[in-house]
């Protein structure tokens, strides 16, 4: 969580700043500041609340520079206020500090440094960072002696260096020092950091959506890595010692994937992005009737046959994506799957070994629980393959292989078009894995791959219920509870379609398999409640039609999800039926989320709620 920015260059820093904070805000919305080296020392501007609340602030006090640091900050420790903003000052305003993650030892090393004499200004763990480099600065130029040469031919670099050895948690902290203008410090330690080559001129930032309208270039400050970075370069080395060379990796996004292109928002622009993200993650990866090539993914037969287990593990939407891809893996491979909370996997004591498949599934490829749990079931022996979208993400170096989702630039906090690629790319894996393993035939494999081809062009159609979804959103915005249901291939969806709407309509709801309903929850189905069922699959719909007749009797409002195979099965049971195209069961979860996503949307903008930063919530969830 949290943003992070640095320039360093020969124009203004102000407004890069603010542009890069602003394509950052995603990461956290709380809070926002910036510093910079104004000629004589660093100025500090910050304040509580979004982005323009600091641009107010600037525009009445105005701060000009060439070099500076921005944040804005999702809470960890301390409220959002002005005082805990970031950045933060040591206690002569010498060092100033950006941070992005969790120093776990910080109140130890509060109390230690106010014994010592250090003042605090606010409760936030990054303070502590300032005053522990304000220390180790003071110290002076003997500290440069044992740090790496490359870094700490600088003695703020050193100082970092010094102060971080003390911290425990994680970090990407980005540091100035009044007495060193030339340069911007920063070190990483599980949360990311990119550097942006421009042409005489760096950009420092958390992803590389904020440096795409200045520069393609980027180089990846890896865990454990320090940076000085000047005006003409951008030296890495290892904290504790030795040089670092890294060539630099060029982006493939173009600054207007990053922007809202006419939309009111970023979630209606992704959710329309589907057809076309869809087609990308299958481009080149299904080059004919009989073949899934995953580039990025060795699968060859002895290795595929001696899988005996795979975990999907995951947090969120990328969860729910693992649930469908643990019935895709079962149904096509014939193996066992089993689909886990990244947060639970690693403390369950897991059953992995050589012979287990990990897939770790996550859009950013940054969220701390999935890498943890990726980590765990390496260490088990497991081989772990990421599905990620993020290229050069944490997640994705890390894995043993990666299958890219290719969604592009996601920057609604609420996930829409990274849900559906992950189904795609799952459902590639498991067809191909199925082929592989001699599960899947070859009829049935060109079946799977014919119905995988017709995704966008039906992504496409469902787009086209959104009047009605719209009038249906004016009708039902302000319902108090919801319930969504499905059996199948539709629980996940349920899910998903559940977590949608919870999270930027800020209405309670919850998903249910639909046989659970009767043995309790059915108890709070009264009139006014609203059902969602979903009824996609033609070996089910006869059961899921008794379980929506169960909470029609007790005077839900229902409405249902059909394709045209399942339709005339439930159109007489529902107030309203949404109607999307009959594909093959496997992967109408594809298509069946869409209305749910349209729905939630309108129900929340129809509120008027934030639908692009829901309260409490950041994009990258970078902490445990
Ligand atoms: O970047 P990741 O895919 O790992 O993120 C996982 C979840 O935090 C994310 O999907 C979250 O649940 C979304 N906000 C849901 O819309």
């Amino acid at each position: 969580m949290c943003g992070i920015m640095g320039y360093i260059g020969e124009r203004p820093a102000v407004p890069v700043l603010l542009d890069g904070l602003r394509r950052l805000e995603y990461r956290g919305y709380d809070s926002a500041g910036l510093a910079v080296m104004n000629g004589a020392g660093i100025e500090i501007r910050k304040a509580a609340g979004k982005i323009g609340r600091l641009a107010d602030l600037i525009e009445r006090s105005p701060v000009h520079g060439i070099v500076g640091i921005g944040h804005t900050r999702w809470a960890t420790h301390g409220f959002p206020s002005d005082e805990n903003a970031h950045p933060h000052a040591d206690c002569h305003g010498r060092i100033v500090v950006i941070h992005n993650g969790i120093i776990e030892n910080f109140l130890e090393l509060r109390s230690a440094l106010s014994a010592r004499g250090h003042s605090f200004k606010s409760d936030t763990d990054t303070e502590v960072l300032a005053h522990l480099i304000e220390e180790a600065y003071e110290q002076g130029p003997g500290l440069t002696s044992d740090a790496p040469a490359g870094a700490a031919r600088s003695r703020l670099a050193a100082a970092v260096e010094r102060a971080v050895s003390q911290a425990t948690g994680a970090y990407a902290l980005v540091v100035l020092a009044a007495d060193e203008p030339d340069k911007i410090v920063a070190v990483r330690m599980i949360s990311p950091l990119v550097i942006g080559l421009g042409q005489g001129e760096m950009i420092l930032a958390s992803d590389v959506t904020a440096l795409l309208p200045y520069t393609r270039d980027v180089v990846i400050v890896e865990d454990g890595e320090i940076a000085v970075i000047t005006r003409g370069e951008a030296r890495l080395a290892r904290i504790g010692g030795g040089a670092v060379t890294r060539e630099p990796m060029r982006v493939a996004w173009d600054a207007s994937a990053a922007e809202k292109g006419g939309y009111a928002h970023f979630m209606l622009k992704e959710i329309h992005e589907q057809p076309r993200v869809l087609q990308e993650t299958m481009m080149g990866r299904l080059p004919d009737d009989e073949r899934i090539v995953l580039d990025g993914v060795a699968l060859t037969p002895a290795a595929s046959r001696e899988i005996d287990k795979v975990w999907l593990v995951a947090c969120g939407t990328a969860y729910h994506a693992g649930l469908v891809g643990r019935l895709l893996v079962e149904q096509l491979a014939h193996v066992s799957a089993e689909a886990d909370l990244a947060s639970e996997f690693r403390y369950r004591d897991p059953l992995a070994g050589p012979r287990t498949l990990a897939l770790a599934i996550s859009q950013s490829g940054e969220t701390a629980d999935t890498i943890a749990a990726a980590r765990e079931a390496r260490s088990r022996g497991a081989r772990t393959v990421a599905v990620a979208n993020v290229v050069g993400s944490t997640l994705a170096r890390e894995a043993s292989d990666v299958l890219y989702t290719r969604a592009g630039p996601e920057i609604a906090v609420c996930s829409t078009k990274a849900y559906l690629t992950q189904l795609a790319a799952l459902a590639m894996f498991a067809g191909a894995l199925g082929q592989a393993r001699g599960t899947l035939p070859p009829p049935a494999g060109a079946s799977l791959i014919r119905g995988l081809r017709a995704l966008p062009t039906q992504a496409q159609a469902v787009l086209r219920l959104e009047p009605q979804i719209v009038r249906l959103a004016e009708r039902l915005h302000t319902v108090e509870d919801a319930f969504f249901v499905g059996r199948g291939f539709d629980y996940p969806v349920a899910m998903e379609g559940s977590l949608k709407f919870k999270e930027i309509s800020y209405i309670h709801s919850e998903a249910f398999a639909g046989g659970e309903l009767k043995h309790g929850t059915l108890a709070l189905v009264v009139p006014g409640v609203l059902v969602v069922a979903l009824a996609t699959q033609p070996a089910l719909v006869d059961k899921i039609v008794s379980n929506i007749q169960q909470v029609r009797a007790r005077g839900a409002e229902l409405v249902g999800v059909a394709t045209t195979a399942t339709a005339d099965a439930v159109r007489p049971h529902v107030d309203t039926l949404l109607e999307i195209p009959a594909a093959d069961p496997r992967l109408v979860p594809v298509l069946s989320v869409i209305p749910l996503q349209l729905f939630a949307y309108h129900v929340a903008r129809l509120r008027g709620n934030d639908v692009d930063q829901p309260r409490n919530l950041a994009k990258s969830v970078t902490v445990e």
